[in-house]
């Protein structure tokens, strides 16, 4: 990465603005899960020991340009005021006198957790007026939010126009561990796309499949490969306009002799929903009026281990089946515990794939699981990340 980095500043008494991306699922105002507070440690605790006045922000949820009482970043302080085992100062604000204020408090090695981004219409909008106003506390801003790199907004990308910016180590350890897999993967390397559409995942499918050797095509997607082939597949989500560029793909991975692999036998349920009756059948055996749901009939899920364990790198994006319902799980879980099992180099997209090796109990057993579901998505698109680009660059 030709970007600056931590170790290309000097901190000791700077004010130094954090965005992160503690964008965290929460119930009854706690955290429930701090996979991203946990991963931005490293940061953080790095500028304490550096003696800077460590100002941190992030959004959360999707409050739409104003205050919602539910999403105020308080019970996010608490957590990593407990994770840090040190005060965390929180703001109700994230810009104007009472920032300054809190700011002015900070002692070196202190931590201030400024207010949702997102309760100001100027921070999608990427607003120079609100950007500067972020700004005008700080001397220094480091981007460690690789979950919002993807977002053009203004404490990701306008920010940097007022300070010197640089990359925390979350973002580096991102962008080396999806870098190593999909920009110099160790062959054998088998990328696994599923999820419910075809369309969010066409340009993935296009990035990787001149870099892969096998293209596991599962869940929703699979549908309208399968329909491209000719299968009936009754009731299931297929995307019709899509069926001619399934096939396209289907012919370029073969002129490229690259292996399409889509599933032999599936889960098809009456309804998609639990408690729904539902059986493994031939793909060529799918009921009229039943849809799939899990591409994990037993034969695909033989099929998957014997080609994955041959494979030295292994890439992962979206689930091969309704993985939230257990009925409809045993694909996507399969997939989980073999890449847990691979010797190989394992990458876990953010999102939803993240949260099937965690319902796996997987997540320490492969090699990088993303914090950023659209951002991990991006890059695998191999589209520029505008939070990354943005930042100052070595040779400036
Ligand atoms: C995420 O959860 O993927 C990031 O925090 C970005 O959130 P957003 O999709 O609301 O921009």
């Amino acid at each position: 990465m030709n970007k600056k980095t931590l170790k290309d500043f000097d901190f000791a008494g700077k004010r130094v603005l954090v965005r992160v991306d503690f964008n965290v699922p929460l119930e009854g105002g706690e955290v429930t899960d701090n996979t991203r507070i946990e991963a931005a440690l490293p940061t953080i605790k790095y500028l304490i020991r550096e003696e800077a006045k460590v100002i941190l922000m992030s959004h959360l949820g999707r409050p739409g340009g104003q205050v919602v009482e539910e999403l105020r970043m308080d019970p996010v302080g608490e957590e990593l005021a407990n994770l840090l085992g040190q005060e965390v100062l929180k703001a109700d604000d994230c810009i104007g006198s009472e920032v300054a204020e809190a700011v002015s408090r900070l002692d070196k090695g202190g931590v201030l957790l400024l207010e949702n981004t997102r309760f100001h219409p100027g921070e999608k909008e990427n607003d120079p007026e609100f950007a500067k106003e972020l700004a005008q506390n700080a001397d220094i801003f480091i981007s460690d939010a690789f979950g919002a790199v993807h977002r053009a907004h203004a404490s990701t990308v306008g920010v940097t126009e007022y300070l010197p910016a640089g990359a925390g180590f979350l973002i580096q350890r991102e962008l080396n561990s999806l870098g190593k897999a999909v920009e110099n993967p160790e062959k054998p390397y088998a990328a696994i796309i599923g999820g419910a559409k075809v369309s969010d995942k066409m340009s993935v499918i296009k990035n990787i499949l001149p870099r892969c050797d096998y293209l596991l095509v599962g869940g929703g997607i699979a549908n309208t490969f399968l329909l491209a082939q000719g299968y009936e597949v009754g009731e299931s989500l297929v995307e019709e306009d899509m069926v001619d560029l399934a096939r396209e793909i289907m012919s370029e991975a073969e002129s490229q002799g690259k292996e399409v692999v889509l599933p032999i036998d599936v889960v098809v349920a009456e309804k998609l929903e639990a408690g729904s009756p539902h059986k493994s059948v031939p793909i060529d055996e799918v009921p009229a009026d039943w849809q799939i749901v899990d591409s994990g009939g037993p034969k695909s899920i033989e099929k998957y281990k014997e080609i994955l364990s041959k494979c030295k790198t292994i890439t992962w994006n979206g689930p091969v089946g309704v993985f939230e319902i257990d009925e409809f799980a045993k694909g996507t879980m399969a997939i989980a515990k073999t890449l847990a099992a691979s010797e190989g180099y394992t990458v876990v997209g953010g999102g939803e794939s993240a949260a099937a090796v965690k319902k796996a109990g997987v997540e320490k057993e492969v090699s990088h699981v993303s914090t950023g579901g659209g951002a991990s998505l991006q890059f695998f698109e191999g589209k520029p990340l505008p939070g990354v680009e943005a930042l100052d660059n070595l040779e400036e």
